[in-house]
């Protein structure tokens, strides 16, 4: 397939690179073949991130950070890793002293953390990182034993999620990489979009089935207009579910852009907010750049603080970024630089534009946290919190 028109002027693919997507190709390929000649798009999505060895996460090309494909909060800055660490201190002061951190990327914000809360003198007792990626895994080891090699030795890496977990769980920007299944309604009937084609070389192609089973009962019960498309979160709630099941005393963190249901499936969002990542540029074709490419949804909040009630967590609190970061006092961080050496507070002023300004991170960007025998208020919801902005169903209304 030809590259899509905001990636026209750009260079074709290594040809190395361009061979791990062929192999990826082939591998959907039969997969859709042995499928009936159909796969659903959250499999497709899958495979394309994380097939072992060949997907986007999962190959062994760079994708954070400047010379990536996108550039991530922790990677932007350690100011955000600092913040974050003023929150996960107040939790270890409440007694919660291990932390599972999900899809730790490159290990930017295990380095700043773990660095961090030491300085704090709230070290956790151990640092755990659940991570789908054994190339991530590998660069996260290596970053941690060149950046904070007097805190490396508390990281261990889980290979399945334990049976119970009392501690504080985090995870930035992985809720939106979790495979998401699109529905469309269409004269009158709600379908679910898959992938076809792909045989012998050939291009992939999207193709409509009736949706069913969860899918359309989740579909049912956002009440959309005619000629909608959009994404729904069953993996990420799914997800969330199975982390909130073995936590037995604690609080779980996610950041990530996204709204609340109510502005996720508004009318106007008639095409969903499905997104792929090519070398800094975004646009809205996955089915190009097989595995070379990020494919990302926005966060629909509501169904994750649904996830979560299911799973007996409450809403502990929920807010932008920026209110967040500002709760856990970004400004006296900033403020502790001098402003007379401008070369020194230059670039980190630069850096908290970036994170809290509207126009940026700042709003796009949410913190929502969820938990089990941990009373709010927190400390980065302190101020702004907006919990009741979620709820769409009595299930969440009952838990705020
Ligand atoms: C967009 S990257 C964000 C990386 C990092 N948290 C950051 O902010 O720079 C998504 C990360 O989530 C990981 N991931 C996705 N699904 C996962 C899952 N089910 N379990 C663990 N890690 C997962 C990916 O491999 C990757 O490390």
């Amino acid at each position: 397939m030809n590259l899509p028109p905001p990636l026209a002027h750009l260079p074709p693919p290594p040809a190395e690179a361009q061979a791990v997507s062929d192999r990826l190709a082939g591998l959907i390929a039969g997969e859709i073949a042995a499928g009936g000649g159909w796969i659903s798009f959250a499999r497709y999505m899958e495979l394309a991130l994380y097939a072992p060895g060949l997907g986007y996460y999962s190959a062994g090309s760079r994708k954070l950070g400047r010379d990536g494909d996108f550039v991530t909060a922790p990677e932007l800055s350690p100011l955000f890793g600092r913040c974050l660490a003023r929150q996960l201190a107040e939790l270890i002061g409440r007694g919660l002293t291990d932390v599972v951190e999900i899809g730790a990327g490159s290990g930017a914000l295990a380095c700043s953390l773990l660095t961090e809360l030491a300085a704090l003198g709230q070290a956790p007792d151990n640092y755990f990182i659940l991570e789908v990626s054994a190339d991530l895994r590998e660069r996260q080891r290596e970053r941690l034993a060149e950046r904070a090699p007097q805190q490396a030795g508390k990281v261990r890496w889980l290979e399945v999620l334990p049976p119970h977990f009392e501690g504080i769980i985090i995870g930035n920007e992985v809720l939106d990489a979790i495979p998401v299944h699109i529905v469309r309604t269409h004269g009158g009937a709600i379908e679910e979009m898959g992938i076809t084609g792909g045989q012998n070389g050939g291009s992939f192609a999207r193709g409509y089935r009736s949706a069913t089973g969860a899918l359309l009962s989740a579909a049912e019960k956002l009440g959309l207009p005619d000629d909608y498309e959009t994404e729904i979160h069953l993996a990420a709630r799914a997800f969330v579910k199975s982390f909130a099941r073995i936590l037995r005393h604690g609080a779980m963190l996610f950041i990530d852009y996204g709204f609340p249901a109510r502005e996720y499936y508004h009318p106007q969002r008639n095409r969903g907010t499905l997104m792929c990542h090519y070398r800094h540029h975004a646009h809205a074709e996955p089915l190009c750049l097989v595995g070379l490419q990020d494919i990302t949804s926005h966060v629909d909040f509501s169904a994750i603080a649904d996830a979560g009630a299911g799973g007996g967590l409450d809403v502990l609190g929920y807010t932008t970024q920026a209110q967040f970061l500002i709760n856990c006092g970004i400004t006296d961080l900033l403020g502790a630089i001098p402003a007379t050496d401008v070369r020194a507070y230059a670039p980190f002023a630069a850096q908290a534009q970036q994170l809290l300004s509207p126009a940026e991170m700042g709003e796009l960007f949410k913190v929502i946290a969820l938990g089990k025998g941990v009373t709010p208020p927190l400390l980065g919801f302190r101020s702004g919190d907006k919990s009741r902005t979620l709820s769409t169903s009595i299930s969440i209304t009952q838990k705020l």
